[in-house]
């Protein structure tokens, strides 16, 4: 499978990066600096200029999945997750329905289900994250919605806990695991209309996967 990663240079999205190509998969990796494209080639990718806050010519046309996993971070303000995180991945959407790449994976945040009792200093972005899931759930694209709690950068653990922690309970995940989800989900074509919650745990990924599988139908 061919998969654009959008976020391809940090974080997550690096991640998925290395995951999708150590299983076989062609990687598109969107970059915005000319800088950032020999990094992502030496490493077996091919790298598109792109950037969501300009030109997305021609980054999506080609492929068979998109996983979204750019953020404008926590320190940007919220005009820049209007600007990034929602009417970008908009702009995304836009563009895989307009070249028919209609499988899509994205990684969005715990308690984007329920923004407003999300702490104060991050409703804004939860609120970003609620309404940009609507938009793809509804979209018609074959999507898959992954909800994360706290981002770490501790070390994989291949297993992980999916339902709906209360917010008391938000939870953190390593962003490795977070990673192998994502890729799980574009490998599993019964995780398409699934959105679900993920924290770390005890469950074996592939296990908790077929639990999501098992909700959809
Ligand atoms: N932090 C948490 O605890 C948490 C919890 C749940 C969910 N999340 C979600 O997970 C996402 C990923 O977080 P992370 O810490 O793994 O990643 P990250 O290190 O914040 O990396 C963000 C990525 O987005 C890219 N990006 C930013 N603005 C862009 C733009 N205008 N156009 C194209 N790409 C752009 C960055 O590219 P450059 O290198 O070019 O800047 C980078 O590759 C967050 O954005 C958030 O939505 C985070």
């Amino acid at each position: 499978m061919d998969v654009l990663v959008i976020g391809s240079t940090r974080g997550t999205g690096n991640l998925v990066v290395h995951h999708l190509l150590e299983r076989g998969h062609g990687v598109r990796a969107m970059v915005r600096s000319r800088e950032q494209v020999s990094a992502l080639q030496q490493r077996g990718a091919t790298a598109v200029r792109g950037d969501l806050e300009g030109s997305l010519d021609g980054v999506v046309e080609g492929v068979d999945a998109v996983a979204f996993c750019a953020g404008s971070g926590s320190s940007t303000g919220p005009d820049a997750t209007l600007r990034v995180d929602l009417h970008g991945a908009v702009r995304v959407m836009d563009a895989c329905a307009a070249a028919g790449v209609q499988r899509f994976v994205m990684l969005s945040s715990i308690a984007a289900d329920d923004p407003m009792r999300g702490p104060a200093a991050i409703r804004h972005y939860l609120a970003a994250m609620h309404a940009r899931d609507r938009i793809l759930a509804t979209s018609g694209l074959s999507a898959t919605i992954v909800r994360p709690g706290g981002l770490t950068h501790g070390p994989g653990t291949g297993r992980v806990q999916v339902g709906v922690p209360t917010l008391a309970e938000r939870g953190s995940i390593p962003r490795e695991d977070v990673a192998a989800v994502l890729v799980g989900c574009l490998e599993r074509d019964d995780t398409i209309g699934a959105t679900f919650e993920v924290i770390g745990g005890d469950t074996p990924i592939a296990d908790a996967l077929d639990a999501v599988a098992d909700r959809v139908s």
